[in-house]
């Protein structure tokens, strides 16, 4: 279906026009769609693993001769692959994860990824997104004549917008012949979905606007400007930018000043990057390459020549990719942000203390302030949460500094620098922090007043040292919580300095308490490893006096969740994985569940999110998280409905069927207080404790896996491990195999059955299917209930053996009925 740009107006018109616009005016907007891959998936158990054996036990030879056989007559030349050098040995499982690059005529395929899991000398899994075919000639090919997969997306969705549109106007008739007043015609599905339709499909038009205004009529293949222009017309907020764009288009062509980087794929392949300066709406040089990216075409894809940017910008940070040819096209586009919503020795100070709500208490309604210790993990926080090593302060110049470390008094350190940024910008180097002292000590009162509601802010901004320490203190607390659970420095966490222990450093997270750009959320922008993550936390006005969202656990681990998702999904160097459909829906849903996870207690409880915060006890989500179908009646299915369009809704399913799964794991193994695993002796070692076990079946390889004991901390390994797996752009079948084989390579499968059980009890068993997914939701799903046959007796089920012998998988759109386990 073709989306003309008369249509796209008309439709922008009418719901200006017709619907009155309630809720929040503020929101951030933010870009994300992309061409679905029909070949794309995570593999477990690979067919051919066992050809793959070579004479070697490196895992990055074995893992490139796989890859090699795996491509076979395809690879030449001009049709290669680089092995990037973010890939990484987890210490504590012992798999390998290797990430490879497809190169064709030099340039990289921008979507074209391989990720391999390699253990004991074995490919275990594979995610495999490279083009199948052969290199198109260098010269620029033309172009399918056809709108392209997103313009066929956005009519998709006009048509739903169109659907509920009439619906609401079948309501509205109702309701105005009860009560004879005027309803209201709109509602929070239907806004969604209609911001998510400006947001991503209004620029269909700007190619043809362009073209009619004259510019831009001819494809340069060495000049991006006229591209990277396009995009920005489409990317920023500000209608006066675009206007100045379309009215200044040469001028600012000409006024944008450009260098070269060269830049290394992998190994030995080096592209070209070329930094533009003076681009409309950005704060610093956007990065061009040229690249190709896939179209789909059948079951197959198409290599298409374009431009890869990477803008950032006050609000987003985008990865984008824009066709070569005239008139140019955005295929994809990725925000790195997302919205919520070797140890030396001990350290010899005393350790910080800080009058917070502790970990675990999600909010104020739900316990009180106590004094608590800087009690930061040595495995994770060798110096504590006060210390940097000088080489790597961004401060270090101005501070008087001892020895080799710059020992701070304020919320600045190695994982986490916060601040409040009531201006709402990007600067934050010297925003104001508070200062603990020589004792390090953080207490300040907290008492906020009911005041008129013009003196609301003024009266939040009264206790800015309270809500800073609160978000310094969740946010380290959770670094190292996540580091002893593998988002260590080769898996790309976030620090400054990274101990010569791998994994690229400079990048802490930068955490703005009461930031000025927004009401009612928070978000966090999550770069490749080396680059500083941000988290922007903000004032909720759903209450007087204001509540604040740093005071709100549960929505500061989301947000930080977003960093560990991100980084662990397709590699740390590669965050453009999970930025749409069902892959960017999962985005939000981890950091859901985290949270929900990290606020539970042994005796079950359904729990909103979002509530203390949103004044609302039912919470942000369309539900709470709870084991009762009647309270939460989310199953894979529920993605079909036109109200789960958009990451959110369908983040919320996939944490709902996390939180099932965890139910099943607790009912089995019990719970633990405290999620925290023990410290390491003298010698490095880490005791059992009363929190590891050594699994029943024994690894014939070292490191011998260390298995949390309880079912709630167990959960957290494995969905880590599975981000670990999983391929870029999983869909929720990949990720659902991921933490099955997570757990063969951690236990020997011994949760096998547990793991189906919990994930067929929502729907995502090995029957479930899926037909015609968009990047924003929508296709039809079935429901699959049905679990393994060794899961379906009443006797003990055996743990498969590892690793899982498994056939191909079975296609994305057919039910899997010829599984071998499916017993009809
Ligand atoms: C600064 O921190 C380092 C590392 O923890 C420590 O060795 C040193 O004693 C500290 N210096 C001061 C003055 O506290
Ligand atoms: C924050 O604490 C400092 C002392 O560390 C104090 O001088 C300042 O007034 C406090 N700020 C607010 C807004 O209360
Ligand atoms: C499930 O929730 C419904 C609605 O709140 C309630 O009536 C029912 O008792 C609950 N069932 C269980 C098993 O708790």
């Amino acid at each position: 279906m073709r989306l003309s740009s008369t249509t796209s107006l008309a439709l922008v018109g009418l719901a200006g026009s017709a619907l009155a616009h309630v809720g929040p005016t503020s929101r951030r907007k933010t870009m994300g769609f992309g061409p679905v891959h029909p070949h794309a998936k995570f593999h477990t158990s690979p067919a051919s693993f066992a050809k793959a054996s070579v004479f070697t036990s490196d895992p990055y030879d074995i893992a490139r001769s796989f890859v090699t056989e795996l491509l076979q007559d395809q690879l030449s030349e001009d049709n290669e692959f680089a092995l990037r050098k973010d890939s990484y040995t987890d210490s504590a499982t012992g798999v390998t994860h290797v990430y490879f690059r497809q190169m064709v005529n030099g340039l990289e395929v921008a979507d074209g990824d391989i990720s391999v899991n390699v253990k004991g000398g074995t490919v275990i899994s594979y995610g495999d997104s490279f083009y199948r075919g052969y290199a198109p000639g260098v010269t620029l090919m033309d172009e399918p004549t056809t709108p392209g997969p997103h313009a066929e997306f956005c009519g998709l969705l006009q048509g739903q917008l169109v659907e509920r549109l009439t619906l609401l106007r079948e309501h509205a008739a109702v309701a105005n012949q009860v009560t004879m007043s005027g309803a209201q015609l709109t509602d929070e599905p239907y806004e969604r979905m209609q911001r998510l339709f400006r947001w991503n499909c209004d620029h269909l038009r700007t190619p043809h606007e362009l073209v009619e205004r004259g510019f831009g009529k001819t494809s340069d293949i060495f000049d991006p400007r006229g591209a990277l222009l396009q995009f920005m017309i489409a990317a920023t907020p500000d209608d006066a930018v675009v206007a100045d764009i379309l009215n200044n288009h040469d001028e600012i062509i000409a006024g944008m000043t450009s260098w070269f980087e060269p830049q290394l794929v992998g190994d030995n392949n080096a592209v070209l990057v070329e930094m533009i300066n003076n681009v409309p709406d950005t704060v610093s040089p956007v990065k061009a390459k040229a690249v190709y990216i896939q179209l789909p075409d059948g079951d197959k894809t198409m290599l298409i020549q374009a431009w890869r940017f990477e803008v950032e910008m006050q609000d987003n940070w985008y990865e984008a990719i824009i066709s070569h040819q005239v008139p140019h096209r955005i295929l994809s586009v990725v925000d790195w942000a997302s919205d919520a919503p070797i140890p030396s020795e001990p350290e010899q100070r005393q350790p910080a203390r800080y009058h917070v709500f502790p970990f675990g208490v999600n909010d104020p309604s739900e316990g009180g302030r106590t004094l608590a210790k800087e009690n930061f993990d040595p495995l994770a926080s060798p110096l504590g949460w006060h210390v940097i090593p000088v080489s790597n302060d961004p401060l270090s110049s101005n501070l008087k500094k001892k020895g080799q470390y710059s020992n701070y008094t304020t919320t600045f350190g190695n994982n986490v620098f916060a601040h409040e940024n009531w201006e709402g910008q990007n600067g934050w180097l010297h925003n104001y922090r508070p200062d603990g002292g020589d004792d390090l000590i953080f207490n300040y009162p907290y008492d906020p007043k009911i005041t008129d509601k013009s003196d609301s802010l003024d009266e939040a901004k009264k206790y800015i040292n309270v809500t800073i320490t609160q978000l310094f203190y969740t946010s380290n607390l959770v670094h190292d919580l996540y580091y002893r659970y593998g988002f260590d420095e080769v898996a790309g966490n976030f620090q400054q300095h990274n101990f010569g222990r791998g994994g690229e450093e400079g990048d802490a997270v930068i955490a703005n308490a009461q930031d000025g750009s927004g009401f009612n959320n928070a978000n966090f922008m999550t770069p490749p490893d080396g680059q500083n993550g941000r988290c922007r936390m903000y004032l909720w006005n759903t209450a007087n006096p204001y509540r604040d969202g740093d005071l709100e656990a549960g929505i500061v681990i989301h947000e930080l969740s977003h960093g560990l998702s991100i980084r662990l999904t397709g590699g740390p160097a590669n965050s453009g994985c999970l930025g749409w459909g069902e892959s960017g829906g999962m985005g939000e849903g981890w950091g859901d569940f985290l949270a929900t996870v990290i606020r539970s207690k042994a005796l079950y409880s359904d729990y909103p999110m979002g509530a203390w915060a949103a004044n609302q006890a039912g919470g942000i989500r369309n539900y709470p998280y709870s084991l009762n179908e009647s309270v939460n009646p989310s199953t894979y299915k529920t993605l079909d409905k036109p109200q789960y369009w958009g990451v959110h809704a369908i983040g919320e399913v996939w944490a709902e069927i996390l939180w099932v799964v965890a139910q099943r794991l607790i009912t089995k193994h019990g719970f633990t207080e405290s999620l925290f695993p023990p410290l390491p002796l003298e010698d490095g070692t880490i005791p059992l404790g009363d929190f590891y076990r050594v699994p029943e079946f024994i690894a014939t390889d070292v490191p011998k896996p260390l298995v949390p004991k309880h079912g709630n901390s167990l959960i957290v390994q494995l969905v880590l491990n599975g981000m670990k797996l999983q391929q870029c752009r999983p869909s929720f079948f990949d990720a659902r195999d991921a933490i099955i084989q997570a757990d063969q390579v951690l236990t020997g499968g011994e949760n096998f059955c547990d793991l189906w059980l919990g994930f067929a009890e929502k729907g995502l068993g090995i029957d479930a299917a899926v037909q015609g997914r968009t990047p924003w939701g929508g296709g039809v799903r079935t429901d699959g209930f049905n679990v393994p046959a060794v899961c379906r007796s009443e006797d003990t089920p055996e743990p498969s053996p590892y690793p899982e012998p498994e056939p191909e998988e079975p296609g994305d759109d057919e039910p899997e009925d010829d599984w071998p386990w499916l017993h009809i």
